[in-house]
């Protein structure tokens, strides 16, 4: 059998696309609290228009989300039925820290996390920890300037050190930051970087990688000396690039546009700024500032596993008539003749999820941890209350079955969490009518509706996949 004994079957959600509350409880406003439905969203995801304080008129969907902060009980209990082994979390920073600069913790944001572990824990569902998901305290992009200063790498330390010691019996797999690449695409989302004109984008976004790549190391430290018993991972947006043609140019852009991505893991996993990375920074003029010690932590504290989403693969062109553009997880990407998308333009790949998880593993030769995966789509709720979401169904068995076989080919896998296994907002347009989940919740783009969970058809062929760890798809 492919999947070994043990194996996390399970779901993952992000703290701001499900909680809601975006104010209770003592939590202070983050970058993600900022960003609204409409027009203006992208331009502020990008770093491009500065916005510190939601805008008259505008949507904000995190500020209530599906309300997971109220109705987790009911939640999980959907998901203990489902049997799963894990369910992969956020914590919201400034539920913790809601300025992020402040003394003591806020203790409700504690107990928030504590009450919501031990439900988990309650039906043996193992808490997977995503340590920053998108989210940054609003005080400290204001004031600070984000993680383009330094001063974050100490904030952010106190922060994962407070939550290692609080959770340390009850968090065994941690991971220090959601899609870390994804700060290069979507620099506020990622990082909290506003831009003015005339900044070097470039020089600002990796002096901010560094940063964070100082801090997910101090992360690590903290959690091995704290929890010895835990494991700590970084977590990659994947899926690689393939040349649109044989020509050494077009495979030449592929390997680059996969480097762009690999840097980052390069660095936690490997220990040290690749060579081809500091050839990038000389041929573009970037100089990155480095203390003394730098260099040393990133060596001494590397992380224990590989985690990273796969949703589509991409492809590229060096050939200046092959321009047809696909979107895809933001990462720009050629359309592939062979491959289907899905209604928001992502390839659909399974093949190539084998791929990633080989090209991972033959890189790193660390455990692997799929912590996203699954279909954006609109579902129709019938008048009878079901949904018939086949074609979601039919997106995840043929990628946990490319999922099976890279196991087969040698590929260590810790688990498998799914994206939004109840219906979440969409991180990437703020959207409910992208749904990926299991279970339907009753609201739509503009905030409407009961809130009311519904089972899709997809709830019991997951049901079936874990009963059966994955031998009946
Ligand atoms: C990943 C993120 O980029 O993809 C999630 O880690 C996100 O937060 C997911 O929700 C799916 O993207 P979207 O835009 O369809 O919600």
């Amino acid at each position: 059998m492919a999947f070994p004994k043990g194996f996390l079957w399970g779901g993952a959600i992000a703290a701001n696309q499900a909680e809601g509350a975006y104010l209770e409880g003592g939590k202070g406003l983050t970058t993600v609290d900022l960003l609204p439905t409409g027009k203006k969203r992208w331009d502020i995801c990008l770093g491009d228009l500065p916005s510190f304080q939601p805008l008259e008129g505008e949507f904000y969907p995190s500020h209530t989300a599906i309300d997971f902060y109220h109705r987790y009980k009911e939640d999980i209990a959907l998901f203990a039925e489902m049997g799963f082994k894990a369910l992969r979390v956020s914590i919201s920073w400034a539920r913790i820290f809601p300025n992020g600069d402040d003394k003591l913790p806020n203790e409700a944001g504690l107990k928030f996390y504590d009450d919501l572990f031990d439900e988990l824990l309650k039906y043996n569902i193992e808490p997977v920890v995503t340590i920053a998901h998108f989210d940054v305290p609003v005080n400290l992009v204001e004031n600070y300037g984000s993680w383009k200063n330094r001063k974050l790498v100490s904030l952010f330390e106190t922060y994962a050190t407070t939550l290692f010691k609080r959770y340390k019996d009850k968090v065994k797999y941690w991971m220090t930051f959601n899609e870390i690449n994804m700060l290069l695409h979507l620099p506020f989302v990622g990082a909290g970087l506003v831009f003015k004109e005339g900044d070097n984008k470039e020089q600002i976004k990796y002096q901010a990688a560094h940063h964070q790549l100082v801090a997910s190391a101090l992360a690590v430290k903290a959690c091995h000396e704290i929890s010895p018993g835990a494991m700590i991972g970084c977590m990659l947006a994947a899926g690689m690039t393939y040349p649109y043609t044989c020509n050494p140019e077009d495979v030449w852009d592929a390997m680059e546009k996969d480097r762009e991505s690999f840097f980052f893991i390069d660095v936690q996993s490997r220990g040290a700024y690749p060579g081809y990375a500091k050839r990038f920074f000389k041929d573009h003029n970037i100089t990155v500032e480095m203390e003394d010690g730098d260099e040393e932590l990133l060596k001494n504290h590397t992380v224990d596993y590989i985690g990273f989403s796969y949703y589509a693969s991409r492809a590229t062109s060096t050939d200046p008539e092959v321009n047809n553009m696909t979107s895809g997880n933001v990462f720009g990407s050629i359309e592939n003749p062979y491959l289907e998308k899905s209604e928001w333009g992502w390839t659909i790949d399974p093949r190539g999820f084998r791929i990633t998880a080989n090209q991972l593993y033959d890189r790193y030769q660390k455990p692997l941890f799929v912590v996203e995966n699954g279909l954006g789509a609109i579902d129709e709720l019938t008048a009878g209350g079901e949904v018939h979401d086949d074609y979601r169904i039919e997106y995840l068995k043929k990628h946990v079955a490319e999922m099976s076989e890279a196991i087969e080919d040698g590929v260590e896998i810790l688990g498998y969490t799914s994206w939004g296994p109840i219906d979440i907002v969409s991180a990437s347009t703020g959207e409910m009518k992208k749904r990926y989940g299991y279970i339907y919740v009753d609201k739509d783009n503009e905030g409407n509706g009961t809130l009311q969970r519904t089972k899709k058809k997809s709830f019991d062929w997951y049901k079936k996949v874990i009963e059966t760890n994955g031998e009946s798809i």
